[in-house]
Formats: C-alpha cells, sequence, structure tokens
C-alpha cells in the first residue's frame, strides 16, 4: 500500500473563514467571552485583537506581538481577517 507523500491539511473555505474572522472582530468590540483563534499557541480574539490595536498589521506581526509563531498555519486566515476588520475600524 502506498503512503500520500504529502499530508493532509485541514481545508476550510473562504467563506468559513471571513466568518470565523469577522464574529472574531465583533467580539473583540463587544467585549464577548474569550474566543481561541489559534489552536497551536491558544491565542484568543482578544489577545488577537490587542495586538492589531498595538500595530499589527499582518498575522505574522500578531504571532510575534504574542511572542510566538505559526505552527499549522490554520488560523492565519482569520488572523488576517481580524487584521483587516481592525483596519477598517482604525481608519474610520
Ligand atoms: S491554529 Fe494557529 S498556528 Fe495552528
Amino acid at each position: 500500500m502506498r503512503r500520500n507523500p504529502r499530508p493532509m491539511r485541514p481545508r476550510r473555505c473562504g467563506s468559513c473563514s471571513a466568518r470565523a474572522g469577522a464574529e472574531a472582530a465583533s467580539r473583540s468590540l463587544t467585549g464577548g467571552p474569550a474566543m481561541v483563534i489559534c489552536l497551536c499557541n491558544v491565542l484568543t480574539h482578544q489577545q488577537i485583537a490587542a495586538a492589531v490595536a498595538a500595530g499589527a498589521d499582518r498575522p505574522h506581526d500578531v504571532y510575534a506581538a504574542c511572542g510566538c509563531q505559526a505552527q499549522c498555519g490554520c488560523c492565519t486566515r482569520t488572523i488576517l481577517e481580524m487584521v483587516r476588520a481592525g483596519a477598517t475600524s482604525a481608519s474610520r
């Protein structure tokens, strides 16, 4: 039996990721209960929102501000949506 040479990565559709990012951005504004966005590094939406408010303008900056780095990368798209939402709300 042949093994797949490339490991499978969990897939998310763009819609799910955008929805999660928008929900996380909304929660950061309303102060609702913590939602873990990055399971590998156990980063909550509040930590990510704080990093964005402190000036992080890309996911790499968010990880750095939280003292970690991307592991599996599944959360990167959601963090990017939060960064974009933060940039949009900051420019208003
Ligand atoms: S869930 Fe964030 S790096 Fe894996």
